[in-house]
């Protein structure tokens, strides 16, 4: 007994012993500063009491030039003399901390992170608190993940370049089509991450990317790092700057990414309009620049835009490049500066930027464990609430295209079994989509409606690419027995991805031809379910009136099946509606992908993108989705009358001319408010999602037709609901001129929501006449 009772004790305080030596191997010691170094106590750039700016100019004076170089690239050399371990810069976190960069990893205590649905997903929720909130939780993750030593505090998302050309295999990462969709759904992410704490400090700093005009991986002959992208001032600042500028001047991101691309002949990362004058100096960036994964060595190598990798070095550095992702600039700017190419003072302005990033996430500050967010751990990953945040985020995203019958919602009563067939109706890190980490688990679709009803499990294609009819038989077969038939088709990473841009629109090899099949030999409703990034052709299905029911779930993340299922059997009403247009598959030939136009031009037989600009046919067009309810839009109150103040030094010119310049006009805070009364006359509650468009007078450059506001808001059955809608008329009613000068119509715009239409006239009138 007492034997049995020591070795008891013995065993259980190895097992403390071993624990405790485990825990303090597994905690992430002091990037720098570290109180318990005696050594730390003579440097004042460690010093907290003091402002972050001269503790940056602090640490600079102590460093050699050799130290300095070592921190030009994302794998920043350690500087053992100051007591400053190296750092790895990249880290990504585009819907979930991910590992697709070198800064952070999954293992140990922290084998996975909640996998939110892809970006396309989410932007479809039209959900800005959702947007935020994906953010926040992700940047909690992440920071548990830094805390023990898996993790960065820099993460290199979101992407916001404009979804321009439906066949980008990386526009499912992106917000969609609309720049301030895409402008918002920034703003709202990056503060997520960020944090929003007061005095400067970051949670963890983001990076919108990639600036700028880029939206091209590999086209016919043409890849990224080729490409340039000739692009006219009105369609840079109508379209390809709005998201950037709002996602540095409202998001207050830490970091901009430049792109592999030239732009109009000039590599964006050897640019110092678009780096020094334009992110730095109009917009304010307080942060950091870095180039893309090796963009300074793409534009020496395979661009051959200088002649040495000194001049390379030296001209990124001065267009106000701060980090380079890749070892180019700790290769070669030592040779920039012997050649006389590159100050040294050149260096510090770069490194003031990113040092200044690393004081105000707190990495000066010593022992991590005793800061703000030191507590997040293991506990903090993957939680219930996080997980159910990834499924409300997956259920808000569905859009429902079509619902003839309507057959949908399905009824576990009625649809005792349900065929499921299709290459990704099973499947999981399909869900993710790119740019995603390990996620904490899966539900499949399968699983999902299995959940409700009685499943018969077919994939009737191998694989998204379909190459054959081979299981065809069995799928037809499971479709005659059920009782109804979803089939979930569409793409995956080996059709649309980061290298690779479709060639088509339609769905890959022999999967129309499953669908049809299955649909024609269905004894009940058939519902198609289409798991992509970009859009599909599917008019095939939509004119089928046996296929009942089409609904778009993009990657939908780990939570995807639940998700799916949901909807399909009713318990989520759908409101999400599409960011981006779907364009027929012949609408590609009339559009090269390296055309950066934006508009349409009739004597060259260009149509024009996006449905701010073409007025094709389209399969679906932006903004569409359906609902379980019918939700009706009155207009309360709106002015038909706006009066424009005008500067009084201006005021003869803008009245010889029609539009005024909005640097002229007086915009602080020029808004209007519409009142909208939204009530739901169906018998479900559901979310819906107000979009507000406007129309500019005719003759103006302009798009016709802009998104000017929106609104999602939840509305429960029978009930009405009145929602205010504001317009800053500067910003949004506002259009771009051909030199790249925005300016405000005057006369009649039209706005329209839903059904509902509007005229607002806008008149100039000279400051001073206006009473206050
Ligand atoms: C980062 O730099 C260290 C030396 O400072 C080197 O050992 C390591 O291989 C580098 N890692 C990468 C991914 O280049
Ligand atoms: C682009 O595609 C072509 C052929 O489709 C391929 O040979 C080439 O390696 C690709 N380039 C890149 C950068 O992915
Ligand atoms: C105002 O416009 C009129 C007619 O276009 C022109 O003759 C006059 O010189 C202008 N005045 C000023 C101050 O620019
Ligand atoms: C937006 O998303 C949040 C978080 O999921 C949710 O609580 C809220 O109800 C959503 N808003 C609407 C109108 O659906």
């Amino acid at each position: 007994m007492t034997t049995t009772t020591t070795t008891l004790t013995r065993h259980l305080l190895i097992f403390l012993i071993i624990s405790v030596f485990s825990q303090a191997g597994n905690a992430r010691r002091s990037f720098a500063c570290d109180p318990s170094n005696a050594a730390v106590k003579g440097f004042a750039f460690c010093n907290v009491k003091l402002p972050i700016g001269d503790r940056v100019k602090d640490l600079l004076s102590r460093l050699t030039l050799k130290e300095k170089l070592g921190l030009l690239v994302d794998n920043a050399t350690a500087v053992p003399r100051l007591e400053m371990d190296e750092y790895e810069w990249w880290s990504e976190a585009l819907h979930g901390v991910s590992n697709v960069g070198p800064g952070t990893r999954f293992g140990g205590e922290f084998p996975g992170a909640t996998a939110f649905p892809q970006v396309i997903t989410t932007a479809a929720s039209f959900n800005t608190s959702l947007w935020e909130e994906i953010g926040r939780v992700v940047s909690d993750e992440a920071r548990a993940m830094y805390n023990g030593g898996y993790g960065g505090l820099t993460y290199w998302s979101p992407n916001i370049n404009i979804f321009r050309d439906p066949r980008w295999g990386r526009g499912q990462e992106t917000p969609g089509e609309d720049p301030i969709v895409a402008g918002e759904y920034a703003a709202r992410y990056v503060r997520g991450l960020q944090g929003n704490l007061p005095g400067d400090r970051l949670k963890v700093a983001a990076c919108c990317k990639h600036y700028t005009a880029y939206d091209l991986d590999n086209w016919s002959g043409t890849d990224r790092f080729h490409f340039n992208a000739k692009v006219s001032k009105q369609e840079m600042v109508d379209t390809f700057e709005v998201p950037f500028r709002q996602c540095v001047m409202q998001g207050k991101v830490a970091s901009v990414m430049c792109s592999y691309n030239q732009v109009n002949g000039i590599p964006t990362c050897a640019d110092p309009r678009l780096l020094r004058d334009t992110i730095r100096g109009a917009w304010r960036l307080n942060g950091y620049i870095v180039s893309d994964c090796d963009s300074v060595g793409v534009f020496y190598d395979k661009q051959h835009y200088t002649t040495t990798p000194e001049e390379a070095a030296a001209d990124a550095i001065k267009a106000g490049l701060d980090l380079d992702c890749g070892p180019f600039l700790a290769i070669h700017t030592q040779g920039a500066v012997d050649r006389g190419l590159l100050r040294e003072s050149d260096i510090d302005s770069a490194l003031v930027n990113t040092l200044t990033v690393q004081m105000r996430l707190g990495m000066f500050d010593g022992d991590s464990s005793a800061q703000i967010f030191g507590n997040l751990g293991p506990k903090d990953v993957c939680t219930p609430a996080n997980q159910e945040l990834a499924l409300q985020a997956a259920r808000q995203g569905i859009v429902l295209l079509k619902n003839h019958g309507p057959s949908l919602p399905l009824s576990p009563r009625r649809h005792r079994t349900v065929a499921v067939i299709g290459p990704n109706s099973d499947v999981t890190v399909t869900m993710i989509g790119n740019y995603a980490g390990i996620a904490c688990g899966y539900t499949t679709p399968l699983q999902g409606i299995a959940r409700y009803t009685k499943t018969i499990h077919q994939p009737g294609c191998s694989n998204v690419k379909c190459r054959n009819a081979h299981l065809f038989g069995d799928a037809i077969g499971a479709a005659r027995q059920a009782d109804a038939t979803v089939l979930v088709m569409g793409l995956d990473q080996s059709i649309e991805a980061e290298f690779i841009d479709r060639n088509g629109l339609l769905l890959p090899g022999y999967q129309q031809e499953l669908v049809s099949k299955v649909a024609k030999a269905s004894k009940g409703p058939v519902i198609l379910v289409l798991m992509s990034g970009g859009p599909i052709d599917v008019s095939f299905a939509e004119h089928d009136p046996r296929v009942s029911a089409i609904v778009w779930v993009g990657y939908p993340g780990q939570a995807g099946g639940t998700a799916i299922a949901d909807v399909l059997f009713g318990t989520h009403n759908p409101g999400g509606k599409l960011p981006m247009t779907w364009y027929k598959q012949d609408y590609l030939s009339k559009v090269p992908m390296t055309t950066m136009d934006m508009r349409s031009n009739q004597a060259r037989g260009y149509p024009g993108r996006t449905y701010r600009f073409y007025k094709g046919p389209v399969v679906y067009s932006f903004g569409h989705g359906l609902s379980y309810s019918n939700f009706i839009h009155t207009l309360v109150s709106a002015p038909t009358i706006f009066q424009v103040p005008v500067d009084g030094r201006h005021k003869n010119t803008t009245a010889a001319t029609e539009t005024v310049r909005v640097t002229h006009a007086k915009c602080g805070g020029l808004s209007i408010i519409l009142q909208v009364d939204v009530k739901n006359a169906g018998s479900k509650d559901g979310s819906h999602t107000m979009l507000v468009y406007s129309t500019p007078p005719v003759g103006h450059w302009g798009p016709h037709k802009q998104l000017v506001a929106f609104s999602k808001v939840h509305v429960s059955a029978g009930t009405q609901l009145r929602v205010p809608i504001k317009i800053h008329v500067c910003k949004f009613l506002s259009v771009v001129d051909r030199s790249g000068i925005r300016r405000i119509p005057m006369g009649q715009h039209n706005l329209h929501i839903g059904d509902v239409k509007h005229v607002l006239s806008i008149q100039s009138t000279p400051l001073g006449v206006i009473k206050s």
